[in-house]
């Protein structure tokens, strides 16, 4: 058992186990007689390490499975998502966000994959009625440094969800409600963040080291009545320079609309040296960005050296330390269809940074 169980984890999602008659899964033993079988399937389900499918009748299911609610919990999420359970009550528009949920969120938060995959899953468990009435969507915590995406990720869902990135956040223990006293917690999703232990995950631990260090902290800090209640406590990792180079990019398109702007490599390599400081992850990009590109292309645009329509390219001045901007502007503008736009190039060195600005 535990030989199958370490080869589907190896694989890395591509073998999938189908146990037929689970609900022998719980009194199932090793032949060792350590530990039964469910007990050792939850640590790499838990983990999200494999994918498994399970055959039982729903009578059975009650009788064994639910009884082990740690079993149940993580059963419910792969049944879910791997049986095609026909998700009949939903209109089509809803189906299609449901299943692209995870793809949505990343549109805005990079990285980040395990937190991404749980609350969408969890989300989707609800929508075809697999979670328990009555209770919510889903419970997690957040944790890690700060400027990581813990509050992103909630914005997003909440904007996928209810069409608003405002929903009640509770967040860092402080429950926000603009609206009264009264709240029902059912068909909600509660998302607490803390950066508690934060301080492991960039002190160079491994990842495992890190990763205990800070639980430990979390059981001693937080009280089991809470943590045992929650659906998950997802930890997000730092952000690697390459996710950072691709938030910045989010960034830009969120900003820059009127103008077609690109972003050449080693300009992200200026803007991250001039703006990321470890201690803040990606929180002063974005203040970073506005402050150095944007007002140079707002007054671009204001003085005429740009327009609607023109094409702005950024990249690394001569020392690595500026940015450089190259306009090419679109000579006919007034052409509703031009056959071949003609862009008049005009080099501008403008260096940006902490420096000469
Ligand atoms: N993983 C990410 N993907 C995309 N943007 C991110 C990510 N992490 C951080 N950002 C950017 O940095 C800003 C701050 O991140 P966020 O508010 O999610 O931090 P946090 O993890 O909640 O930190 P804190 O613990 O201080 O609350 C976001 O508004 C976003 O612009
Ligand atoms: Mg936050």
């Amino acid at each position: 058992m535990r030989k199958v169980i370490s080869h589907a984890e190896a694989s890395k999602g591509k073998i999938i186990l189908f146990i037929d008659e689970m609900h022998t899964l719980p009194r199932a033993g090793d032949s060792d007689g350590v530990a039964d079988a469910a007990s050792m399937l939850k640590p790499a389900l838990a983990r999200g390490r494999i994918r498994c499918v399970g055959a039982t009748t729903f009578d059975e299911y009650r009788k064994h499975i639910e009884k082990d609610t740690a079993l149940e919990r993580r059963f419910q999420k792969v049944v879910s998502r791997w049986t095609g359970i026909p998700i009949t009550e939903l209109d089509r528009d809803e189906k299609v966000k449901l299943v692209h949920l995870a793809d949505r969120l990343h549109e805005r938060v990079v990285g980040q994959n395990e937190a991404v995959d749980l609350v969408a899953e969890a989300v989707l468990c609800s929508r075809v009625g697999l979670a328990r009435g009555g209770e919510p969507v889903g419970s997690f915590l957040f944790l890690g440094s700060t400027g990581v995406g813990k509050t992103e990720l909630a914005k997003a869902l909440a904007e996928q969800l209810f069409g608003s990135e405002k929903m009640l956040l509770l967040d860092d223990g402080v429950l926000t409600d603009g609206q009264g006293w009264n709240v029902d917690f059912k068909n909600t999703i509660i998302i607490m963040t803390s950066n508690l232990g934060a301080n492991h995950l960039t002190a160079g631990n491994t990842l495992k080291v890190a990763h205990d260090l800070l639980m430990k902290q979390v059981r001693k800090y937080f009280k089991p009545e809470l943590l045992n209640r929650l659906s998950e406590i997802v930890i997000f990792e730092p952000l690697s320079h390459h996710q950072l180079k691709e938030i910045v990019n989010i960034q830009m398109k969120e900003i820059i609309v009127r103008v077609d702007v690109i972003l050449k490599d080693a300009a992200l390599d200026v803007i991250l040296s001039e703006s990321y400081n470890p201690m803040y992850g990606a929180r002063p990009i974005k203040r970073w960005v506005e402050k150095n590109i944007i007002t140079i292309i707002c007054k671009m645009l204001v003085n005429g050296e740009a327009d609607e329509g023109s094409m702005i390219t950024i990249d690394a001045a001569m020392d690595k330390k500026g940015l450089k901007f190259q306009v090419a502007k679109n000579l006919r503008p007034e052409n509703p269809e031009p056959m071949v736009s003609s862009r008049r190039e005009k080099v501008k060195d403008i260096h940006v940074g902490t420096k000469t600005w």
